[in-house]
């Protein structure tokens, strides 16, 4: 006899762990042997759908705090004097599927939680500021261009670029992916960006625009392509590695958070849309103000049940911070949870790492696949009910808004008075990039092109480049020998 047995998913001791039940040593499996079935049944549902994009991916657990003072623009507890939060961060690659190498060049995703006394806020971002669209009804088409060919399952360079070459809003992220942030060393050696516009309202109701800046304390480390290439046949989890380890060891990467601030009427007569996520907002305009920093000092206990199953929203505000009209933001809070119910499932909010773990959950939803948390015994489930149940309460609940009217349309956004495909995408390339940095960019774009097959997407790929700067699509056009 042992105290620490087996049992079924019941509790029930089971006889054996290594031999089915059969008819004889030699003979037939007996169906009504519960354990196997229960195990094998378990066994072929212990992957959940990958996520639809952003599959691969890592992450831990962390402290925020406050470090200055920005109640002048935002009355969230989150964001006060001297707050603290605990955080949950998972870095991932856009494109690739779960086994897939973590050093292939990409956006890095960049997800933070702040488990809030008013309720859970994520930022869902990247390593850059910008995106390639700046409409939500087109991000289905171009993960498609990203993924697979349907005949061959094989990921195509023709598709990619005759995607970002018809789209040209592309140009500025496409400029930072096939640059130095298209590679980092480590996910502890990139910054995060919220790159949309969020909104925040003080404790007066006064508005303000903000985008989210957190910069690594480790620095921005590029990897050399050559050594990417080499590590993702060596290494496919290298990232994944690199970050456990750190934080295993004790090794505990910070992030310094910092938002760009615009006074809510800048927005209409700035110089570029600033709800244009094709497009960045110039720190000289608005610097970054500091907030505080976050540090991320304990490992998953569990990797799929804390990582895996993690279901960030861009929709996850809390009283204080909000969204903008940002039409990729709006299509954004319908998709995560969406995408969420379908790939964990109807009660995912209730996973312990999805709970808040510094607020309440009280209302009437109910019921559904899963559930295990329930109101008590007496509760009434609908409001309004005099049974003393929760009721909403307007002044805690504070929104993001922002006036709205005119004519329904399907329109592109109109243009401010810099507004461009091509001139942010120019300057990155002119005055951001040193010598060396435009070396390795040009390097990396002589390299996609020799992916092309296609005689007129290699055309628009130089009038693509040609378009974001003159010499630069000169140069391409002489470095291929076009
Ligand atoms: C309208 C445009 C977009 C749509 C419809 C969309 C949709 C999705 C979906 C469905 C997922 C999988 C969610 C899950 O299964 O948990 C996802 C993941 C992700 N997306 Fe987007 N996305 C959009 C734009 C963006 C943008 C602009 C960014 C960055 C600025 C971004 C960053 C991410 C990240 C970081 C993840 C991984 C989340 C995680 O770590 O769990 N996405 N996206």
């Amino acid at each position: 006899m042992t105290d620490n047995f087996t049992t079924t998913q019941t509790g029930t001791p089971v006889a054996s762990d290594e031999f089915s039940l059969t008819s004889g040593a030699n003979g037939t499996t007996a169906l009504h042997d519960r354990y196997l079935v229960e195990k094998l049944a378990s066994f072929n549902r212990e992957r959940v759908p990958e996520r639809n994009p952003h599959a691969k991916g890592g992450g831990a657990f962390g402290e925020f705090e406050v470090t200055e003072d920005v109640s002048q623009y935002t009355r969230a507890a989150v964001f006060q004097p001297g707050a603290k939060a605990e955080t949950l961060i998972r870095f991932s690659s856009v494109a690739g599927e779960q086994g897939s190498p973590d050093t292939w060049r990409d956006v890095r995703g960049f997800s933070l939680r702040f488990y809030t006394t008013e309720g859970n806020l994520d930022i869902v971002g990247n390593n850059t500021p910008t995106f390639f669209i700046r409409d939500g009804i087109k991000f289905p088409d171009f993960i498609h261009s990203q993924k697979r060919l349907g005949a061959s399952g094989l990921r195509d360079a023709d598709m990619q670029w005759d995607f970002w070459t018809l789209s040209p809003e592309s140009a500025h992220q496409v400029t930072y992916l096939m640059g130095d942030r298209g590679l980092s060393n480590s996910w502890r050696e990139l910054n995060g960006y919220g790159s949309h516009t969020y909104q925040w309202v003080n404790a007066d109701g006064e508005r303000f625009w903000v985008k989210y800046h957190f910069m690594s304390q480790q620095g921005v480390v590029r990897m050399d392509a050559a050594e990417a290439e080499r590590i993702a046949g060596a290494d496919a989890d290298y990232y994944r590695r690199d970050l456990y380890n750190a934080i295993a060891e004790g090794n505990f990467p910070k992030w310094d958070v910092y938002v760009q601030v615009m006074p809510y009427e800048e927005a209409k007569n700035y110089r570029f849309n600033p709800f244009d996520l094709t497009k960045t907002w110039s720190k000289k305009d608005y610097p970054r103000i500091k907030v505080g920093t976050f540090t991320l000092n304990r490992n998953p206990q569990n990797f799929f049940a804390e990582i895996e199953q993690a279901a960030f929203s861009p929709g996850n505000q809390v009283p204080g911070t909000g969204i903008s009209p940002d039409k990729m933001l709006m299509a954004r809070v319908f998709s995560y949870p969406d995408a969420q119910r379908h790939r964990i499932g109807t009660n995912y909010n209730q996973l312990p790492v999805n709970q808040p773990h510094a607020a309440e959950v009280r209302n009437y939803m109910h019921e559904g696949a899963m559930q295990f948390l329930f109101n008590p015994a007496d509760a009434r489930v609908y409001a309004p009910n005099s049974y003393g149940g929760p009721a909403a309460d307007a002044e805690r609940g504070i929104e993001a808004t922002w006036e709205n009217d005119g004519e329904l349309v399907r329109s592109a956004y109109t243009l401010h008075a810099e507004d461009d495909d091509f001139g942010q995408a120019g300057t990155l390339y002119r005055d951001v990039f040193n010598d060396e940095e435009k070396a390795r960019f040009i390097d990396t774009l002589v390299g996609q092109y020799g992916g092309l097959t296609v005689d007129r997407i290699k055309e628009r790929f130089f009038q693509y480049w040609t378009n974001v700067d003159a010499g630069l699509g000169a140069t391409l056009r002489e470095r291929v020998g076009a």
